[in-house]
């Protein structure tokens, strides 16, 4: 970042942007890339940029993160009606109801013209999708003549775990969206993908939604060195996700269960039982406070060294651990003692009825 070569990338002039993009252009088998403030940006802008009319219609998934968690931003600012359907457990939907979902031919609809995908999906728990699906997908959308985008922050999580190259699992997109602030753990930004025409138009829309950024190669840099140095490490998070659902399964507790096979990446989901009275907020707040001390049977409450357990609360009952290049075997040791203490204590405090 400090020795970065720099220019104003409002006019294209930044270098280390530019062979950021071209980078990512090229890692995807796409034409182009635009660099972008964040991913809630970036699926805004391809939004913005396939549905050309306002009141068009985009399919999302019930429980894609453009749906929940982008403040609405496709109805917001791109006049643009989110159907949803339905994310199976495993991340996908069914295709035959996406069949049935493209509106526009009566007059009294609104016109599909987006249908977006994510993977891996977040809140399924970082799920891989079979790239046949996806391809499937794109199939359909084809024939509908209607672009798909790959809402893809988690993209190269999907691609180390099934040692496929990220261009091949975008191959029947039209746009994706890929995060650098995740997994690949740069400090911040994103990157839109797709045709020159499409990243031409996302480019003008970026400038309007106050995205564009000046020398922009500070923070690009970062993104260079996740690509360089964290892409080919991700392996070793998904390994670490692994050791931990195993370990937390382990326990054999009641209240607590990790769907092993389902932690295809770095993410593992623990499920509190529907018959404890515990929430998963209770248990973030607890894991965040007890001190390595107090696991070896002292009362301190302080947290006093080692590692802070900092997971999301998804839902009552849904709690999200989440694997990053910065965790080192040690520290997710620490982590993991913390872990058992807290769930063998919550076990015993609030039983399954
Ligand atoms: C699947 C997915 N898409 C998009 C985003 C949005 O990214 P950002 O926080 O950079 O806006 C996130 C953030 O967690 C995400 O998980």
């Amino acid at each position: 970042m400090v020795n970065s070569a720099l220019g104003d990338d409002v006019f294209g002039e930044d270098p280390t942007v530019n062979m950021l993009e071209s980078k990512v252009a090229t890692l995807l088998g796409k034409q182009a890339a635009l660099y972008v403030p964040s991913g809630t940006m970036s699926n805004l802008l391809a939004v913005m940029v396939h549905c050309k009319k306002r009141g068009a219609e985009a399919i999302v998934g019930n429980m894609s993160h453009i749906y929940k968690y982008e403040q609405g931003g496709a109805a917001h600012i791109a006049g643009v009606l989110l159907a949803t359907i339905q994310n199976k457990p495993d991340g996908t939907f069914d295709l035959k109801e996406l069949e049935k979902k493209f509106r526009g031919e009566d007059i009294h609809e609104p016109v599909t013209s987006l249908v977006a995908i994510e993977n891996t999906h977040n809140s399924c728990g970082g799920k891989v999708l079979p790239v046949q699906w996806i391809d499937e997908v794109a199939a359909i959308c084809n024939k509908h003549s209607v672009p798909l985008h790959m809402d893809g922050a988690r993209l190269m999580n999907a691609s180390v775990a099934l040692k496929e190259s990220p261009a091949k699992l975008v191959q029947g997109c039209d746009s994706i969206s890929i995060c650098f602030s995740k997994g690949l753990s740069a400090p911040v930004g994103s990157c839109l993908v797709g045709s020159y025409h499409f990243i031409e138009q996302a480019r003008r829309l970026r400038k309007m939604l106050g995205g564009g950024m000046r020398q922009a190669g500070v923070i690009a840099a970062a993104a260079v060195v996740a690509l360089d140095e964290v892409l080919p490490k991700l392996v070793f998070d998904h390994k670490r996700a692994q050791i931990l659902a195993k370990t937390i399964q382990g326990l054999l507790l009641k209240t607590f269960t990790v769907d092993v096979e389902g932690v295809h990446t770095n993410i593992v989901m623990v499920q509190i039982s529907d018959r404890s009275s515990l929430l998963s907020e209770q248990l973030v707040q607890r894991l965040e406070q007890v001190s390595l001390t107090e696991t070896q049977g002292d009362c301190k409450t302080a947290n006093d060294e080692g590692v802070i357990v900092k997971a999301v609360s998804f839902s009552d009952k849904m709690m999200r651990l989440c694997l990053h290049a910065d965790i080192t075997d040690e520290e997710l040791w620490m982590a993991i003692m913390k872990i058992t203490f807290v769930f063998k204590e919550l076990d015993e405090a609030c039983p399954v009825q």
